[in-house]
């Protein structure tokens, strides 16, 4: 796995966590603490939108490469997913729909990101 691999998978495997918390923080009432997470895992999406960009300028060219631009997008859309929660769980507002475009999203991303594309495992 090369570098931007590594920075990738940390900086989504840290998103979910960071999500659950702020989550779990709104769902318990502490606005204020949610608020501060939720700009911690604000920065990281920047982190994922970095590593996920340098991944898939590798690609540029290469036979995978449409397949590399929908697992991008498949990204955004989870990263969109996870914010809209965030802020409607704030509100005390309905998520279902939106917990519901999450599990795809992620679904989608990780089939394309682990089980198709492969230069990540590349030295
Ligand atoms: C929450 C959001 C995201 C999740 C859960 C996710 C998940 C993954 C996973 C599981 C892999 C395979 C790792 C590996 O090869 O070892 C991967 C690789 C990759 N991701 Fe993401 N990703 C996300 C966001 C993004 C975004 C926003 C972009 C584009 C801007 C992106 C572009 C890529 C690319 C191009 C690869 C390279 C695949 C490879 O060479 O193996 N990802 N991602």
């Amino acid at each position: 796995m090369g570098t931007s691999t590594h920075l990738h998978v940390t900086a989504w495997a840290l998103a979910f966590i960071l999500f659950i918390v702020v989550v779990i923080l709104n769902k318990s009432g502490k606005a204020k603490g949610a608020k501060i997470v939720q700009m911690i895992l604000r920065l990281d999406y920047l982190l994922i939108l970095y590593s996920g960009g340098t991944l898939l300028a590798n690609y540029f060219g290469a036979p995978q490469m449409g397949e590399a631009i929908f697992k991008g997008l498949a990204g955004i859309w989870a990263i969109f997913a996870m914010e809209m929660i965030s802020l409607k769980s704030g509100r005390e507002e309905p998520t279902k729909s939106w917990w519901i475009q999450l599990v795809i999203a992620v679904i989608l991303t990780m089939l394309l990101g682990f089980g198709r594309l492969g230069l990540g495992f590349l030295p």
